[in-house]
């Protein structure tokens, strides 16, 4: 099985990153997990779990009685922190590490050689449909992974992260609405570059059912920290506009380039590390279907 994402991005050297959003994260994460797990449930797999939070709060809720998680992804250092970070959470829950391919038929096949255990009661993939080319072949493949009775879980994108004030000082107001129809313009452009891409015509819901699975279900929630945030908060601000000036900055007027330069710079009088008026808002939505 190939062992590379079909995104051109290097997921590996998104670790710290995904690491502070994991920490940033942690109790609305938690309240998800309790909310997706059945009381019967033993057997998690989650494709594409990045730097391992959500791998180690299943680990947490399994603990008692005890239970297995399975961790799947392409990035070779994000699955060995994800399997380590889960791993240390309790002696009474296996973890299973799994490079492989969500893109690529053969994925069962891929965790029952791992000695993973397939299908399980639960699978689970946030933020990872959208990195697929094809992503109703996706959910069918994720599909083949839960047992008959078990559970698909996967989040999307709610409501677009806000972090700015509409007036930040620098630049002309609405700097975040054009930073995210910048960033708007990157993620169509990665989605049609990938080979082999496919438009998926519809809503999460749909395609759910579209993949064969019943009772779909979908909510979202809220992740709101008000100013002034405490460092986490803080952090996770800083690594937000990053990867907004790294995805928008070819689709930015050169003013809005440089007014968020000035946010960047943490010699400066904007710095946004510095600023009581940032905050972190994001709302992400859950869609769940049985098989
Ligand atoms: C945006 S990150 C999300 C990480 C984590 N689920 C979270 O919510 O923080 C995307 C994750 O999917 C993984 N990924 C991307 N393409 C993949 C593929 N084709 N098969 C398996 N994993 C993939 C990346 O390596 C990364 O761990």
């Amino acid at each position: 099985m190939a062992t590379h994402s079909h995104d051109n991005i290097d997921w590996d050297a998104h670790l710290n990153r995904l690491r502070e959003a994991d920490e940033l994260t942690a109790p609305e994460t938690a309240e998800l997990v309790a909310r997706l797990l059945g009381p019967d449930d033993r057997t998690v797999l989650e494709v594409g779990s990045g730097a391992g939070g959500t791998a180690a709060a299943f680990a947490a809720a399994l603990a008692e009685p005890g239970g297995e998680v399975v961790v799947v992804d392409t990035a070779q250092e994000l699955l060995t922190a994800a399997a380590d970070r889960a791993g240390t959470v309790s002696d009474r829950v296996t973890v299973h590490a799994v490079q492989a391919d969500a893109a690529e038929d053969g994925l069962v096949g891929a965790v029952a050689r791992a000695g993973a255990p397939t299908p399980v009661d639960l699978v689970f993939a946030a933020f990872v449909v959208h990195h697929l080319p094809d992503q109703l072949a996706g959910l069918r493949r994720l599909a083949e992974l839960v047992r008959p009775g078990g559970r698909l879980a996967i989040v999307e994108f709610g409501l677009q992260t806000k972090v700015l004030p509409d007036d930040v000082g620098v630049g002309d107001p609405g700097l975040e609405g054009r930073l995210i129809a910048g960033r708007e313009q990157w993620f169509q452009r990665m989605r049609a570059e990938m080979t082999g891409t496919t438009r998926l015509r519809m809503g999460w819901g749909a395609a759910l059912a579209e993949a064969g699975l019943t009772d779909v279900r979908s909510w979202s929630y809220l992740v709101d920290r008000p100013a002034p945030l405490a460092d986490t908060g803080r952090r996770a601000v800083l690594r937000r506009l990053e990867l907004l000036r790294r995805h928008a900055e070819e689709f930015l007027a050169q003013a809005d380039v440089a007014a968020l330069d000035q946010l960047l710079d943490e010699t400066g009088e904007h710095y946004v590390g510095n600023r009581d008026d940032v905050y972190f808002l994001t709302a992400n939505t859950v869609h769940v279907a049985t098989r």
